[in-house]
């Protein structure tokens, strides 16, 4: 292994740090590194991985203002290459402008999630305004170029997936929609080589949609009326159609009337999906109601003659309450605890003819951070990768494949202590059929908090019971994150 160290950053957190979402698995990383050729543990790289595993993660340099939340932390993007039955590391940190803005003040400048933006020394970014644009939620690959994003819109920081090395604030040739940034959660179709993009505000229309070429132009947008602000998440398409959503949770209107951003779940109004074709306008959008919930995420989506099916994790408490005994993190814990919001895999059946919606839950495990086969993104597809995660915390402890068509599932639990990222499925770089769905591996990124330590562990994707097939050493301990992406070699140029 050829280790070099390329940066070391100062934090300027408490040396005695409390916080629970920056000690243990989430301990902020200060140092970048290449380290090539990483050390193999156990198994072998093989010959047929090909591509890079990217995770984003949340890696605050500064403290909050008054009250931090995991979600506020600085993006540090990890890679790990794969290439001729080797494997190569690196950690960056993102240079967003907030992030430049803070390092020059050498003081933290934007409120967090949990504060009041009137707090902010700066404009700042995001639909609720004021923030720091950390880019630290999402990581996609498209037109050879990896995009990291913020879940309350913002830049898409572009670099290139290999190496890393920074190309600035995507501008799609000048298509960027400036005004609101975009969301985390563009969505990849690798087939028709399109990125699906979507931005919310606290602005009337609320929400809006449009589509990047492989020659990185917007050669759609559109915008769609919501009757008021709201949280979307995540976005899913088909191969003609793309599905928005207006989950009843969002903003309480007469707080936010008051500068107040308090989400509220409105259980008298139905979820609501809108339907429109990839090319379509607003005024195109047909709504299908279901019954009212949360979702982060969708799995995939796919066209079944009249229906759209459309797969994801509803939450069945959105809102979990305060209680009696509850210390100063305790709703920041259960706010982002799978098992306090009580995620399942679920499907929703959208019948384009009747404008009926069925739902269906598909499995009783509690679990998200879905990943599929990115050739079957949009369409029929069968199996999915989930993360399980520890009650009471945003920590993944194990890993799921569902097998939709048979109706079973696999999974693998980590050892106590051992936290993995999400991850996604890999395709083996020879595989000559796509249709054989699991013909690949799974990657993952772990953080050993007994030992302080993390590996990059691969799976057999056919048999992820087993364990990993391959583990290799990485320079350091890694602090968790929330969502990873594999860019396949054929799609890297
Ligand atoms: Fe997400």
């Amino acid at each position: 292994m050829d280790t070099r160290i390329i940066k070391r950053y100062s934090s300027h957190l408490p040396a005695d740090d409390d916080h629970p979402y920056r000690r243990g698995a989430w301990t902020p990383n200060l140092v970048e590194y290449t380290a090539l050729d990483l050390e193999v543990l156990e198994g072998a790289v093989p010959q047929d991985l090909r591509g890079v595993y990217l995770r984003n993660t949340e890696n605050p340099l500064f403290p909050a203002l008054e009250r931090y939340h995991p979600f506020d932390g600085d993006g540090m993007l990890h890679a790990v290459h794969f290439h001729d039955g080797k494997a190569d590391y690196r950690n960056r940190l993102i240079p967003t402008r907030g992030l430049a803005l803070e390092l020059e003040a050498g003081e933290p400048l934007f409120a967090g999630i949990l504060e009041n933006p009137a707090l902010s020394q700066r404009p700042g970014w995001g639909a609720r305004q004021g923030m720091k644009d950390a880019s630290s939620t999402d990581v996609v690959v498209h037109a050879g170029r990896a995009l990291t994003t913020f879940y309350q819109c913002g830049d898409a920081y572009a670099c290139d997936p290999v190496t890393l090395e920074p190309l600035g604030a995507e501008t799609w040739k000048g298509g960027f929609p400036e005004d609101w940034g975009i969301s985390a959660h563009a969505k990849v179709d690798e087939l028709a080589r399109e990125l699906l993009f979507f931005s919310y505000s606290k602005q009337a229309p609320y929400l809006k949609y449009g589509v990047v070429n492989a020659q990185r132009e917007v050669v759609h947008r559109t915008d769609i009326e919501l009757p008021g602000a709201r949280l979307p998440h995540d976005l899913a398409f088909t191969e003609h159609y793309v599905v928005v959503n207006d989950f009843p949770l969002f903003w309480d209107p007469k707080l936010l009337a008051q500068g107040v951003h308090h989400p509220r779940l409105f259980s008298d109004l139905p979820t609501r999906f809108g339907v429109l074709p990839r090319r379509g306008t607003g005024g195109d959008v047909r709504w299908f109601e279901a019954a009212p919930t949360y979702a982060l995420h969708f799995a995939n989506a796919y066209e079944d003659g009249d229906e759209i099916v459309l797969d994801g994790y509803p939450q069945e408490d959105p809102a979990p309450r305060r209680q009696a005994n509850d210390g100063p993190y305790s709703m920041l814990m259960r706010y982002i605890d799978l098992h306090a919001l009580r995620t399942h895999l679920t499907r929703w059946r959208l019948n384009l003819k009747t404008g009926k919606v069925t739902t269906e839950r598909l499995d009783e495990r509690i679990a998200e951070f879905p990943t599929i086969h990115g050739r079957h993104a949009g369409r029929p597809y069968r199996y999915v990768y989930a993360m399980t995660s520890k009650p009471g915390w945003f920590l993944f402890n194990g890993l799921l494949k569902h097998d939709l068509e048979r109706r079973e599932t696999q999974s693998y639990e980590f050892p106590d202590g051992i936290y993995a990222s999400e991850s996604p499925f890999a395709p083996r770089s020879n595989a000559t059929d796509s249709r054989q769905e699991d013909d690949g591996y799974v990657v993952t990124l772990v953080t050993d908090t007994q030992c302080d330590r993390s590996e990059c562990q691969i799976f057999d994707a056919r048999e992820i019971a087993r364990g990993p097939v391959a583990r290799l050493r990485l320079p350091e301990r890694i602090s968790s994150g929330t969502h990873s992406y594999f860019v396949p070699a054929w799609d890297l140029s």
